[in-house]
């Protein structure tokens, strides 16, 4: 009896799968999970991140990143980041909603980290483009949390107070090669660790705001953590992001 109830219960847990390699990625569902050491020549140390569980029942998953991080204080080391494979390929007028679920907290850090958690949302006129590409021309940051008083591109907020989603942000705005980074951070609270909006009302904003053309398409929705210096455990207890056209 014993046996055949652990037999039951064994396929729904699938041992968790953790990357190491400054370009690894891994497939998961509707997610790809990359660690993307991109800035790692500018300090010393290392990260992995483990992808601990996914759901194509709720389009959900669950995972988590270590990192040890020194030197280069103002310079990003990595963004370890969960990419949607299919929320994308829509044109932002033609977004209907764009729900997103994203609980997180730290396990443990290092006194004094420096580290955002943020999303990283890539518009263009292409339907397709890779992140940080020629194809690019926004990427819309969301910053959930901001630690050891890093701040966005830009030299001040372009915009302050404003309400969307239930939560207050200033606007950021900047050039990055190619594009233009927005970046939307969140005030009056020091981390938002149960996000779960739809992202579509930062679509709309900015849009009515005329700061974005409504042809432009999304290429690509992630969502991670920008690490520059300490070490820390971010776990993600529950991801889920979807773009439902009209
Ligand atoms: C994770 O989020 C999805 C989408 O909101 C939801 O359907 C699911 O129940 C959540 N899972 C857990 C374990 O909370
Ligand atoms: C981070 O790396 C430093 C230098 O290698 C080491 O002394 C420290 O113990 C590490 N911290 C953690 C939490 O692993
Ligand atoms: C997208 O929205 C535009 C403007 O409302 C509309 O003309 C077009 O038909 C829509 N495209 C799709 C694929 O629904
Ligand atoms: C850029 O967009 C074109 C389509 O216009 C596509 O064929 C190409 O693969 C894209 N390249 C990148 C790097 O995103
Ligand atoms: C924004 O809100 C803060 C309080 O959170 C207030 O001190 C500040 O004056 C407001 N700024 C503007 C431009 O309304």
């Amino acid at each position: 009896m014993l046996l055949s109830l652990s037999l039951l219960v064994l396929p729904v847990l699938s041992a968790a799968q953790t990357i190491s390699g400054p370009e690894d990625c891994l497939q998961a569902g509707n997610y790809q999970l990359c660690q993307n050491l991109w800035g790692r020549d500018t300090g010393v140390g290392s990260q992995s991140s483990t992808l601990v569980s996914q759901s194509d029942t709720t389009n959900s998953l669950s995972w988590s990143t270590t990192w040890n991080w020194t030197n280069g204080p103002d310079n990003v080391k990595s963004y370890a980041n969960i990419e949607s494979t299919v929320a994308k390929g829509v044109q932002l007028q033609n977004v209907t909603s764009a729900p997103t679920t994203w609980t997180w907290s730290y396990q443990s850090r290092s006194d004094g980290i420096r580290a955002n958690v943020a999303y990283d949302i890539w518009t263009g006129v292409p339907s397709v483009g890779t992140p940080a590409s020629q194809n690019s021309s926004y990427e819309i940051m969301i910053w959930l949390s901001s630690l050891g008083g890093i701040e966005p591109i830009g030299d001040s907020p372009v915009t302050t107070n404003v309400s969307l989603a239930g939560y207050t942000w200033d606007i950021w705005r900047g050039p990055n090669q190619n594009w233009e980074v927005l970046s939307f951070v969140v005030k009056d609270v020091a981390d938002v660790t149960n996000f779960n909006v739809d992202l579509n009302e930062f679509f709309e904003y900015l849009i009515a705001n005329q700061v974005v053309a409504p042809t432009q398409y999304i290429q690509s929705i992630q969502a991670g953590t920008e690490a520059f210096t300490g070490s820390a455990v971010l776990v993600t207890s529950n991801y889920s992001v979807a773009v439902n056209p009209n």
